[in-house]
């Protein structure tokens, strides 16, 4: 429709104007051509009758049967009147409606004498406004003069057709008009759409090299190799991720930021910030560096690429060091990029993060038979402090379309919220934990709504591909929503989500691992600070203490090794180090108590003079502390029942560069896809992994050694930088597409034809 006003209009009017423009010429070529032709049917009037005039004058001398003949030759509508003069000028005869007050006009001068008869004369006269004509005919008989013939037409009629033929022209040419524009915008119509859809298909197909046929219609064929030629350039730096080793550094991220997001203002939101400021006994304020992955990870590419970091400000003294806008400038020691803090009030971290998020979503995620609750005043606060966020979001965003990176299932509402703010934002959302089958998921009272929620951003990214499909099948399932599983996309409301496995990754090398002792002397320092034989057997376990870890279900593999073992007893020890976490919830209290009965009883049972088989601390402890005690290790134990990633793999990994040292690694990590050369134990099966503790404990040292080589190169290439990189690149990939998008829309727009994003912005 609105195709065909921006076609009838114009057109209509320039056919109206051309109408208007020509028609008084046109009424008067043929009131030109009326007149002449009146004119003409004077003369045949005057021939036809000439005789009979010039015979009745003769032989009736009262004109009485010239009055008849008078009379029938003005039946003919158009001519009013006949009259007859004499060659003195005198009127003789004449129709009733002959206006006497006309008279005879004036005799014309007589012509110059011819040896020829003279052809009957005639004067044409115009009176009335044009409106009436007098065509005057000379009588002669023989040379002799017999007077004049009138004949009265009545040109009314003229102006009267001419009207009528302009106002026709003007209808015929609207018409003419609307039809050529119905024809144009129906071709215009059909060509643009057959152009768009090859573009279309060109933009889709660009990685698969199909483009159309160059002999069906070569500068289609030519438009869309310039479109691929394009595309192609932007599947470039998704090859070079992909395909070129790179080594992914602090530099070579930045570096990556400046040519393909230049200008991008890069936003993190996470719940947990990388710098806790705590007050300590003395009352001096000191800096907590968390037990958290998310940090772990995201930490060194902030400091790499800059940014805002907006997180809660959950330490005591947190509010002591912010500026007046709650911005602290980090990390303390060499600053580089701003933490913005939010405050939460006792309630909303009680329904959002306690709630919610740890008491629903965590064990929903999670199954590992901690039955989720789902309440309705957490809910209310988790939307509520999802908007706290989005709010804080919108306000430090720089640019209409900056690049913000969602961490967790804290925040699984944010991505829409902001999405309706700030719609050129680039969304990249990271879900940091595993993503549930549909029937696991579908027990979420807030399903619909938290899928909505994640379904706001550009890019999703999971650990695993098999999470990747979890969460596309929960979408599949649970909403109205186009599932495009080739090329991993969900679309919904016109937004495409990319749904892409992104296993995340460490620092290369860990700014943990500055300033570390050698291995012999960490090994040396960690056995005399727990009272250790310097030649004692180490196992370290570190984790946050969560239900999740499979703290319990090590515990119960020593005991089983100890069992089934016994040249270990007074040689082993596991030391486990476990972060306080979430402690006010019921579950994780039940966890840590049922952890350090568990480690008691072990002890009881295997005791000899002052070795225990199990230590068990727990505190929280610097990454500098961890690290000294992966290189003291000689296995390292890492037994989730369920973990997205497992950051912990790889940062033993990452610790040994002496390339020693045995990972007994749980199958149902996210990292146990990469670190293949690990010992990859089911955590719920006690006894296969005490076998795997065995094994690893007497491996060679050339084996231990290739083992640990071939898991370090991993970590090194794909880091936390690469992760970054493969994101940001998709990100930046997605930004062009959607760029050149936006300008095949604006050339689609005015002919009326719709575009479907391909890919979200
Ligand atoms: O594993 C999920 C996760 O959010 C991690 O990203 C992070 O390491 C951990 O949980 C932190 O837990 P919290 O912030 O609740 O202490």
């Amino acid at each position: 429709m609105r195709l065909a006003w921006r076609f009838l209009l114009p057109l209509g009017l320039v056919l109206a104007l051309l109408a208007w423009a020509t028609s008084p010429l046109l009424g008067d070529l043929i009131g030109r051509w009326l007149r002449k032709d009146v004119e003409l049917r004077s003369q045949l009037v005057f021939y036809s009758v000439q005789d009979a005039v010039i015979r009745l004058a003769k032989e009736d001398p009262l004109g009485l049967r010239l009055d008849t003949l008078f009379e029938r030759i003005t039946r003919d509508e158009r001519l009013l009147a006949v009259g007859l003069c004499a060659p003195d000028g005198r009127l003789l005869n004449h129709t009733p409606n002959w206006p006497l007050a006309l008279g005879c006009p004036p005799v014309p001068p007589p012509l110059a004498p011819s040896a020829a008869p003279p052809a009957p004369r005639y004067d044409i006269e115009y009176l009335g406004d044009d409106n009436l004509l007098i065509a005057s005919f000379s009588l002669a008989e023989e040379g002799r003069d017999l007077g004049r013939l009138l004949i009265l037409h009545d040109l009314s009629f003229i102006e009267r057709r001419s009207a009528d033929l302009e106002r026709y022209l003007m209808i015929f040419l609207g018409l003419l008009g609307v039809l050529v524009a119905a024809l144009t915008a129906v071709v215009a119509r059909l060509t643009l759409k057959g152009w768009v859809r090859q573009v279309r298909q060109s933009l889709a197909s660009a990685g698969s090299g199909a483009i159309p046929d160059p002999a069906s219609d070569p500068e289609i064929a030519a438009l869309v190799r310039e479109a691929r030629d394009a595309l192609r350039e932007l599947e470039l730096p998704r090859g070079l991720a992909d395909a070129i080793r790179v080594d992914w550094t602090p530099e070579s991220l930045r570096h990556l930021l400046r040519s393909e997001l230049p200008e991008a203002q890069v936003i993190v939101v996470s719940n947990r910030e990388p710098y806790i400021h705590v007050r300590g006994e003395d009352g001096r304020i000191h800096v907590q560096h968390p037990a958290s992955g998310l940090v772990t990870a995201l930490e060194p590419v902030l400091r790499a690429c800059g940014g805002t970091w907006i997180a809660h400000g959950s330490g005591d003294a947190d509010a002591d060091m912010v500026d007046r806008r709650d911005h602290v400038r980090v990390p303390p020691e060499a600053p580089s990029y701003e933490l913005r803090r939010v405050w939460l009030s006792e309630v909303e971290q009680e329904g959002y993060y306690y709630g919610l998020a740890n008491e629903g979503l965590w064990p929903l995620c999670h199954i590992v038979f901690v039955r989720p609750t789902f309440r309705a005043e957490d809910w209310y606060q988790y939307v509520a402090v999802n908007r706290k966020f989005a709010e804080a979001v919108v306000a430090e965003a720089q640019s209409p379309d900056p690049v913000i990176l969602v961490q967790d299932y804290h925040f699984a509402l944010l991505p829409r919220l902001v999405r309706e703010r700030l719609p050129a934002a680039t969304i990249i959302t990271f879900w940091h934990i595993p993503w549930p089958n549909p029937e696991v998921f579908g027990i979420c009272p807030w399903r619909e709504e938290i899928l909505r929620g994640l379904l706001g951003s550009t890019i999703l990214g999971f650990h695993t591909q098999f999470h990747c499909l979890n969460f596309l099948d929960s979408v599949d399932r649970f909403l109205e929503c186009r599932i495009d599983r080739e090329h991993s996309t969900a679309t919904t409301g016109g937004q495409v989500t990319l749904v892409k496995p992104y296993p995340i990754s460490i620092a290369w090398p860990p700014t943990a691992l500055a300033g570390q002792p050698s291995v012999a002397e960490c090994r040396a320092q960690v056995r005399a600070a727990h009272g250790l034989a310097p030649d004692a057997l180490l196992a370290v376990g570190v984790e946050r203490f969560d239900y999740t870890k499979g703290i319990a279900d090590r515990f119960r593999a020593i005991e089983t090794l100890l069992e089934r073992h016994p040249e270990w007893l007074g040689r082993l020890t596991l030391l486990q180090i476990a972060a306080p976490s979430r402690s006010s919830l019921a579950s994780y209290r039940h966890t840590q108590e049922e952890a350090k009965a568990m480690a008691e009883a072990i002890n009881r049972r295997f005791a000899r003079d002052d070795w225990r088989p199990i230590l068990l601390v727990p505190r929280h402890h610097e990454p500098a502390e961890v690290f000294t005690l992966f290189r003291a290790a000689d296995l390292c134990l890492v037994s989730s029942l369920h973990d997205g990633m497992n950051l912990v793999a790889k940062e033993f990994v990452a610790a040994r560069d002496d390339e020693d040292g045995v990972l007994v690694l749980s199958a149902f990590a996210g990292v146990s896809r990469e670190l293949l050369e690990a010992l990859i134990v089911n955590p719920y099966d006690s006894r296969a992994m005490a076998e795997a503790i065995h094994r690893g404990l007497r491996l060679p040292p050339e084996q231990r050694r290739e083992r640990m080589r071939l898991m370090r190169s991993l970590v090194s290439e794909h880091n936390v930088y690469f992760w970054a990189a493969r994101m940001l690149l998709t990100a930046s990939r997605l930004r062009k597409r959607a760029r050149i998008q936006t300008r095949i829309e604006e050339v689609a727009r005015p002919f009326g034809l719709g575009w479907r994003r391909e890919v979200g912005r």
